[in-house]
């Protein structure tokens, strides 16, 4: 790995560990994510400026990265990053409402779905720019199949984002 391929790698493990431990803080009562700040609880708040963040900049990644090509490593790293930090927002509302009270606790449903499906995402975009998988391993999982598998999972996201939005907001 080059020695900026390095960084990005250990900024990036970092970012992922964070997410790791807030989670466990969360689920631990911790820390408290549920207070309010205006009309809606902060961990509603850090959901939707994730979810929002993700569902706008795919698009313009997509479409960017082929008509900038000069510009494909900066777009990349905000995807990278950007993403990274969205899904740490993400794990935040999802500790949140995993850790809830009995009398209060959410019915689990498509949640659980997305949830897995952003550890998806985040786990084949890591195999994917940082290419750790061993050489042995790759007879039967060639490095393309992420790429595959990134984008195939993206649409996976955007359908259980809009029904787990409409579903919670009443419309369905
Ligand atoms: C990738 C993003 C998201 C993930 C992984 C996620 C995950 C979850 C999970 C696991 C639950 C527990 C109930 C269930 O399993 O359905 C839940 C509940 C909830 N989510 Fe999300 N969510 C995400 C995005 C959002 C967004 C963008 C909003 C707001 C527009 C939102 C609003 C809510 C609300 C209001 C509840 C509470 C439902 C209740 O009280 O029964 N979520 N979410
Ligand atoms: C969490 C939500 C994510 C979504 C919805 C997502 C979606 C996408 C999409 C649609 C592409 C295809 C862009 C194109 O080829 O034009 C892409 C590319 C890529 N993603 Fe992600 N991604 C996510 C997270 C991540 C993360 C966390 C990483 C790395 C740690 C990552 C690494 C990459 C890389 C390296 C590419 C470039 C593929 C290429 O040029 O061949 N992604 N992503």
């Amino acid at each position: 790995m080059s020695l900026q391929k390095n960084k990005t790698f250990l900024a990036a493990s970092a970012i992922l560990l964070i997410t790791f431990f807030i989670i466990v803080f969360i689920l631990l009562d911790w820390v408290d994510t549920g207070f309010f700040i205006g009309p809606l609880r902060f961990n509603h708040w850090m959901v939707i400026i994730g979810t929002f963040f993700i569902a706008v900049y795919t698009p313009i990644f997509y479409f960017m990265k082929r008509h900038y090509s000069k510009r494909v490593q900066s777009l990349l790293n905000i995807h990278i990053f950007g993403f990274l930090i969205s899904f740490l927002f993400v794990s935040i509302h999802f500790a949140g409402q995993i850790a809830r009270p009995p009398q209060f606790y959410p019915e689990l449903g498509e949640g659980i779905a997305l949830y897995i499906t952003m550890a998806l995402l985040v786990a084949t975009g890591f195999l994917h720019r940082f290419q750790i998988i061993p050489k042995k391993a790759q007879k039967y999982y060639p490095p393309h199949f992420n790429r595959y598998y990134h984008v195939s999972i993206t649409t996976a996201f955007y359908i259980i984002i809009m029904i787990h939005i409409f579903l919670n907001l009443d419309i369905l």
